[in-house]
């Protein structure tokens, strides 16, 4: 039995508004899908990986995966809506134990968020990496009238991947199908309408951001311009030996003075400390 992962990469990007679906923009130089497959990849834990496309980005799905992605067994073709996707992914799956459902708009997935999903769902069979609330959450009515505010320490974010035992999940999506079920936009709340098992919450992180807007890239920008900046004032430290030599010997000078305003100290001390006596 293998752990496959299913990366979505099925969806327009509407939000994005680029011509291209947002999974195929460049960060660092690389297609955005080509980051979550390197962590897929690279992870002990995953036995195959199914990658979830539309029809019109298939070849270029295939030019990524060729000669780098050896997990990719197959690529299959997504729907209309995420969860038409991940039901797509599902059914491709084979002999699985369990399925990492991960979308590819999360491009900084990384090997401790897998490793805890993979500990956390040999115990709880449902789980969805997430990272409590920063800010305060409001439940509000169409109008917007603020109807709840929940308490912070139970309001949680929710991220990818969301982990499951094969069966479950492939249970709780043929259920979702049957009762024609609409406005799902994640994997628990797929098991969550099902009632067949209860969700557990695992510790992703907070750098696991969804590119889903152009300001989620000019983060990714800004992180760039900062990795460039750090570089060159490292290049430019390196540069100037002298300017740190200079900088010990006053540190020497410093070191020094200091000895010599002590045996100063002790002098005074003493005379200070025969006065006091007396
Ligand atoms: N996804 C998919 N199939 C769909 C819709 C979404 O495989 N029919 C994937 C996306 O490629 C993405 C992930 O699900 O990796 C999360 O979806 P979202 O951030 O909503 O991406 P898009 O649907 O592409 O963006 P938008 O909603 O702005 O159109
Ligand atoms: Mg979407």
């Amino acid at each position: 039995m293998k752990n496959i992962a299913i990366i979505l990469a099925a969806g327009k990007g509407k939000r994005m508004k680029t011509m291209k679906p947002k999974q195929f923009l460049s960060i660092g130089g690389e297609p955005m899908l080509t980051k979550s497959l390197q962590v897929f990849e690279k992870s002990p834990v995953i036995d195959e990986i199914i990658v979830v496309i539309d029809e019109k980005h298939k070849d270029e799905c295939k030019r990524i995966v060729k000669n780098s992605f050896h997990k990719v067994k197959s690529i299959v073709i997504g729907g209309r809506e995420r969860y038409d996707s991940v039901y797509a992914g599902l059914k491709a799956c084979k002999n699985c134990r369990y399925v990492f459902i991960h979308d590819s708009a999360r491009p900084y997935v990384d090997q401790d968020i897998i490793n805890r999903a993979y500990e956390a769902v040999k115990v709880f069979p449902a789980c969805a990496v997430g990272m409590p609330a920063k800010d305060t959450v409001k439940i509000v009515n169409k109008d917007g009238y603020v109807l709840q505010t929940p308490p912070r320490d139970r309001v949680w974010i929710i991220q990818t991947p969301q982990v499951f035992r094969y069966d479950l999940i492939r249970e709780a999506y043929d259920i979702m199908a049957e009762r024609s079920m609409k406005g799902i936009t994640d994997d628990a709340m797929v098991v969550e309408a099902s009632g067949i098992s209860r969700v557990r919450l695992v510790e992703g992180s907070y750098d696991n951001i969804k590119i889903t807007t152009p300001d989620d890239l000019k983060a990714e920008y800004e992180a760039a311009l900062k990795a460039e900046a750090d570089q060159a004032d490292a290049k430019e430290a390196a540069s100037l030996p002298e300017k740190e030599a200079v900088r010990d010997g006053k540190g020497d000078r410093e070191i020094r003075g200091d000895k010599e305003k002590d045996k100063d100290k002790e002098g005074k001390g003493g005379k200070e400390g025969k006065k006091n006596k007396s």
